[in-house]
């Protein structure tokens, strides 16, 4: 587990900072915050606590258990350090190696990467103080996530306003990956595909795409060029990553074999319709009939049509069971020719559609089976690019 040493300063953002702990905490990182006397002005070091289940620090001279050094103790614990909101008084101190509270000499003793997220007046923003000391700490190595524009606490529109947590949190999330996919170009489909029976109904499945654009932003964080084909889904699309928005599963098969030919590494989350209605009514159906017959086609199986002119790619495929999932998931993974799959029981409690968490089993080439605990999304999708860095590996030793 990583440690993020959470330093907040004396701003009226200090507020948001709560959040960002909040969500530090629930993405499984161990979060120290560390407030500055001002920072306490603002929000109680008992939030902090709260969020995060340990005391917040405050103090330089407060003695550290076994009569260790508490900042240097603090600095070596830390992977890396974030000021959120960091205010015009502590980026100054920090450009000049000032240690005068718990934070700066926690930054002075720090050897891990250093995030800072400037949040002020945009009046101070704009000042040659300021400017002079960002780009001096920016020379130094640290990342500088830059300011939103918008309104602020004083009324004025302008540049200060500290960004929303949860970009905070991606940044800080990009900043920590291992880099292990640069070079890499991925292609990710993600969400449901929907197959209209007239101009207002269709038939699809309840899909909403969170896996896929976890595992698009988990490449995206570990140096990878990713393009995500998405159905419809009402995701935002993760930084970094770029992406064509599709319908249809013929559009999707179109989309794919359009980026197939530059990507190294395929991994298909999305849950294609398997068929699509025969006839398409370019007007509304109108209701009479006891019974309706729908005519139904078979759509191009996309993945299987990529395993058919694999080359040296990585195929990655998803199965979505709900009985004899190790089996047909085995059958999948010979018939589409692919590296791995990911076995999803979607009858299992916290696993499969439209939930934040996912319990899975991966089953490589040799059709071991290898299953993992009930966790979140995001955090799988960095479980299975672990799993495909292996295989990556073990092909480049070849
Ligand atoms: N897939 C695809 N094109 C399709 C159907 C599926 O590319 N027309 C991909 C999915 O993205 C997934 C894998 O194939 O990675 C398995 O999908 P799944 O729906 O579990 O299985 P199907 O192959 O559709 O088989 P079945 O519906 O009979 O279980």
């Amino acid at each position: 587990m990583q440690t993020i040493v959470l330093g907040v300063t004396g701003g009226i953002a200090a507020y948001k900072a709560a959040e960002l702990a909040r969500l530090l905490v629930r993405g499984g990182f161990t979060v120290q915050v560390v407030m500055t006397d001002a920072a306490t002005e603002f929000v109680t070091p008992l939030t902090f606590q709260t969020l995060t289940g340990r005391p917040v620090l405050r103090d330089l001279f407060a003695a550290a258990d076994g009569g260790s050094v508490r900042h240097v103790d603090l600095a070596r614990e830390a992977d890396l350090l974030v000021v959120a909101p960091a205010s015009a008084n502590t980026l100054a101190k920090m450009a000049l190696g000032i240690a005068d509270n718990l934070l700066t000499t926690v930054y002075l003793a720090a050897s891990s990467p250093v995030i800072l997220v400037p949040s002020m007046n945009d009046q101070m923003f704009a000042h040659p103080a300021v400017r002079e000391n960002l780009a001096r700490l920016e020379a130094r190595g640290c990342l500088i996530l830059e300011p939103a524009t918008g309104e602020l606490a004083c009324g004025t529109i302008g540049k200060g306003r500290m960004p929303e947590p949860q970009q905070i949190y991606e940044f800080i999330r990009a900043a920590v990956a291992p880099k292990d996919y640069k070079g890499v170009t991925a292609l990710v489909t993600a969400g449901p595909t929907r197959e209209y029976v007239d101009p207002v109904r269709f038939l699809s499945n309840p899909s909403t795409g969170l896996m896929g654009y976890a595992i698009a932003r988990a490449l995206a964080e570990r140096g990878a060029r990713v393009k995500l084909v998405s159905g419809p889904t009402g995701l935002p699309c993760p930084a970094g990553v770029s992406r064509t928005l599709v319908t249809t599963a013929r559009e999707m098969y179109d989309a794919v074999m359009g980026l197939y030919a530059d990507c190294g590494l395929v991994i298909k989350t999305a849950a294609v319709s398997d068929y699509r209605p025969v006839e398409v009514s370019p007007q509304k159906l109108k209701k009479g009939a006891p019974r309706l017959t729908l005519e139904l086609a078979a759509n191009p199986d996309i993945l299987k049509e990529l395993g058919r002119n694999k080359g040296n790619r990585i195929l990655v495929g998803f199965a979505a069971e709900t009985e004899n999932g190790l089996l047909y998931a085995r059958q999948k993974l010979a018939e589409k020719n692919l590296d791995l799959i990911v076995l999803n029981d979607l009858t299992a409690p916290g696993a499969g559609f439209a939930v934040s968490t996912n319990r899975v089993q991966l089953i490589g080439k040799d059709g071991a089976a290898e299953e993992l605990p009930l966790m979140k999304k995001d955090e799988l999708a960095h479980r299975i690019l672990d799993r495909v860095a292996a295989i990556r590996g073990a092909g480049d030793k070849k």
